[in-house]
């Protein structure tokens, strides 16, 4: 068993400067504990693959420092490689093969020795829930289904660092949630470490334990989902009352602990607070006290997007992406 503080991921002041001049990581500081989920949310060409690709092992920093489990991945390569696993983002399947092909290609290739690569690649493919369509050419396979071949073929060495770069980009929500909840279990079973890009926010905020979030090379935010949201602003209750607010409902409300700004228009009662969960049942025991319903309460809450917006100082566009799903479903098809 890890210990509960072990780091799995290091990297200080990392830069890379692609041939040409292109400075793609600007001084990279990260670190990731072992055994959670770890997201690394940012737009197209914000350095995600760039850092994955050194971390890796398959990409050399121009300076700065980058250690997995301890292991220095410029100076270490071939140690880091036996206990990670890797997910490109582009197609890494046959697909004029069947999937138990592609496992035992695999198993080659990691170097599984022959009398345990049966176990070995039935284990990764029942745990993938590809059991049944192993024998099958994987051009028959869905995108959710060949990504899932994908992660079973980098499961086969049972990883401690499982690397996944984009893992459901141009899949369905029910193949993305699918790949998740094999991932899930295979995390919790294995205690492996999951590291991944997105640039799906609600994946991010669904499946992570601590979020980054990098833009133009850097990193501009880290933490949970929750810090992240609860470091940008606070909660907002929207009150719809059955009668206008008078200067006695309010001064109740305003004097609510760990209450904010209270905003009366009419009937509409806006109340600033840190948590809104803790705060509503004593805001719904004051207008209680002061005979006055509720018709309708709200919470707004500031998102991802909003964390992403106020860091890095635009938006998240996915339109850009379409051109980058009809490539890999090309791949898919041409095989
Ligand atoms: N081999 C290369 N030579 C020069 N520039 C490159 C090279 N590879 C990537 N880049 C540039 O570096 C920047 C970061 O690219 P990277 O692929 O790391 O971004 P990303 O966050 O993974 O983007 P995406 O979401 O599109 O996958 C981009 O501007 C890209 O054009
Ligand atoms: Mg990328």
């Amino acid at each position: 068993m890890e210990g509960v503080d072990e780091i799995a991921v290091e990297v200080e002041g990392l830069v890379k400067v692609y041939e040409g001049g292109f400075r793609a990581l600007d001084g990279v500081d990260l670190e990731v504990r072992a055994g959670g989920i770890f997201a690394l949310l940012g737009p197209n060409g914000a350095g995600k693959t760039t850092l994955m690709r050194i971390l890796t092992t398959q990409l050399r920093p121009t300076s700065g420092r980058a250690r997995v489990f301890g292991l220095d991945v410029a100076r270490e390569g071939a140690k880091v490689r036996k206990l990670i696993g890797y997910v490109p983002q582009e197609i890494s399947v046959w697909t004029d093969i069947s999937g138990y092909e592609n496992l035992l290609a695999y198993a080659e290739i990691y170097g599984i020795a022959p009398g345990e690569r049966g176990d070995a690649i039935w284990g990764a493919l029942e745990y993938m829930g590809l059991g049944d369509v192993a024998h099958n050419l994987v051009k028959t396979y869905s995108g959710g289904m060949i990504r899932r071949l994908e992660i079973a073929c980098a499961l086969l060495i049972k990883p401690k660092i499982m690397f996944l770069d984009e893992p459901t980009i141009g899949l369905d929500p029910s193949a993305r949630k699918l790949v998740w909840d094999k991932l899930s279990s295979f995390k919790r079973e294995y205690g492996t470490t999951i590291f991944f890009n997105t640039h799906y926010m609600d994946e991010a905020d669904l499946y992570s334990d601590e979020i980054a979030i990098i833009n133009a090379g850097r990193i501009v935010a880290s933490g949970s989902s929750g810090e992240l949201k609860r470091s940008i602003g606070k909660e907002l209750i929207l009150l719809s009352l059955d009668g206008p607010a008078g200067d006695g409902v309010l001064g109740r409300i305003g004097g609510l602990g760990s209450v904010g700004h209270v905003i009366a228009n009419g009937s509409e009662v806006s109340v600033v607070v840190e948590d809104a969960e803790a705060v509503l049942p004593a805001l719904m025991e004051a207008l209680r006290a002061e005979g006055i319903q509720a018709r309708r309460v709200s919470i707004s809450k500031p998102t991802l997007d909003d964390v992403f917006l106020k860091y890095a100082g635009t938006r998240i566009e996915s339109a850009g992406r379409m051109s980058e799903v009809r490539h890999m479903r090309r791949r898919i098809r041409g095989g």
